[in-house]
């Protein structure tokens, strides 16, 4: 089938990759002449497991193809995808502007009739806005085409998301139209194997679905992150209640680690798009501002707890941060937690010595030079010179670290671990100081 995909972002590029890789004839379009021009020398422009050689593999074999012409694009696809990025703007709404310039564009150039597919993750009520978008445009241009917008959103996990995108437990169809549906159905059969995962509903439900979803999630961690704030005033280890409670199939294990809070650029942007657009139809979302709320605040935790122990005061400090993105398997910095830590420390007068697997371009990008941040190139090279160690992301090359080395190399034998990745009971025979979330003060 003949797809064209507009914004090649992580959901555009992932999503244009893997129907590629099925056989789809994919056209990829973007206003970034610099980011089309690296895709086709094979620079693929985040960094996610196994999308480069999909990428890669696919435009060799003239599968997927990336351009800035809109013309071209519209021309090229039966089905065009809208996947350009919805920005909280100042209000923390989702800002539609991208997603409805591309409308526009699609109209201005159709000369046949498109679906238009809503990927990216955007508010009730958004597809109507693209349809009438699309019908004003052509009205006002005097073309007689027709078209359906369906609402089809994506539900990819940064780190894993080729693999999510090729076996995904479900695909949202929100469409009333008897003929988009089937032109979906036929798109995902390559993905609807096994089981039927396609789920087809009305437009508004379909949009709702998306943040639903996302906001349970959140709400999952912050209500853990709170259970760990209690479990530390009453004594308890949050980590035995969490299998305690994960046992439990109602529950499930899944998405309850507790953790210096929650980042990326999906959660809190979707939970506070979600608050304002309730809001806008006159409900207070309590639930969810408190999940903002509480995340809010478990992002302060290691802060907290460093100037506790150090009686308020580490200027001067020299802090070894293992772990910048948001989460592992990713260089993605967008409200990681990291970060917090990071500004809250050089405020009070501190140096940062930081690693990551991925993420140092990414925080050199964002921070600059400066003289209290030194970027090294192992976890190992971080801890030289430093006071103490902080660890803010769980990649799995810092789950069996030597702990003798870190010992050694630390001035205070200290960890604050943001990510619970080791026993107490442990890193007190290696004399090492060990403050975890929700295990004891
Ligand atoms: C999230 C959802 O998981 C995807 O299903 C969704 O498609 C995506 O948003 C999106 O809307 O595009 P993502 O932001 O990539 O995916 O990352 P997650 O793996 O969900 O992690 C989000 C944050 O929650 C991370 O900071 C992670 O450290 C934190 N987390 C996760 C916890 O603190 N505890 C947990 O138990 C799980």
């Amino acid at each position: 089938m003949k797809v064209t995909v507009f914004g090649i972002g992580y959901v555009g590029l992932v999503q244009a990759a893997v129907m590629a890789e099925v056989g789809h004839d994919v056209v990829c379009v973007d206003v970034d002449q610099n980011k089309v021009d690296k895709l086709k020398q094979g620079h693929i422009p985040i960094y996610e497991p196994g999308l480069t050689p999909l990428v890669k593999s696919n435009y060799e074999a003239g599968r997927v193809d990336f351009t800035t012409d809109a013309a071209r694009g519209i021309a090229h696809g039966e089905v065009v995808f809208i996947a350009v990025g919805t920005p909280p703007d100042e209000d923390g709404s989702a800002d539609l502007k991208y997603v409805l310039a591309v409308a526009k564009t699609i109209a201005e150039h159709m000369d046949s009739h498109k679906i238009i597919i809503n990927k990216s993750t955007v508010p009730v009520g958004t597809a109507d806005k693209v349809s009438a978008k699309v019908a004003e445009t052509l009205e006002s241009l005097g073309k007689n085409v027709t078209f359906d917008v369906v609402s089809n959103p994506e539900f990819l996990k940064e780190g894993a998301a080729v693999n999510d995108c090729m076996r995904p437990d479900r695909i949202i169809i929100g469409t009333e139209s008897e003929s988009a549906e089937k032109k979906l159905r036929e798109l995902y059969s390559p993905f609807n194997r096994n089981h039927d995962k396609i789920i087809v509903m009305d437009i508004r439900s379909a949009e709702l679905t998306k943040y639903a979803a996302n906001c349970m999630l959140a709400t999952k961690i912050s209500f853990m992150n709170e259970m760990s704030n209690i479990a530390e005033l009453m004594g308890a280890d949050i980590e035995n209640v969490r299998r305690g409670i994960g046992s439990d199939p109602r529950i499930g294990y899944q998405f309850i680690y507790p953790g210096c809070g929650y980042g990326g650029s999906c959660f809190p942007k979707d939970v506070q798009a979600l608050v304002r657009s309730a809001t806008g139809v006159g409900y207070s979302a309590k639930v969810l501002e408190a999940v903002e709320e509480v995340n809010y605040a478990q992002k302060e935790k290691l802060f907290e707890y460093i100037m506790r122990h150090f009686g308020g005061d580490v200027k001067g400090k020299t802090v070894a941060i293992w772990g910048l993105s948001f989460k592992p398997n990713t260089d993605d910095m967008r409200e990681a937690s990291s970060r917090v830590l990071m500004e809250n420390l050089w405020k009070a007068g501190a140096k940062v010595k930081a690693y990551d697997p991925e993420a140092m371009e990414e925080t050199q990008r964002i921070y600059g030079s400066r003289d209290d941040l030194d970027l090294v190139g192992t976890k190992e090279s971080a801890l030289n010179g430093a006071d103490f160690l902080v660890i803010c992301t769980e990649w799995q090359a810092f789950r069996a670290p030597d702990f003798e080395l870190i010992k050694e190399k630390l001035s205070s034998p200290l960890i604050f671990d943001g990510r619970n990745l080791f026993e107490p009971n442990m890193m007190l025979e290696y004399g090492l100081h060990y403050y975890a979330i929700g295990r004891g003060l």
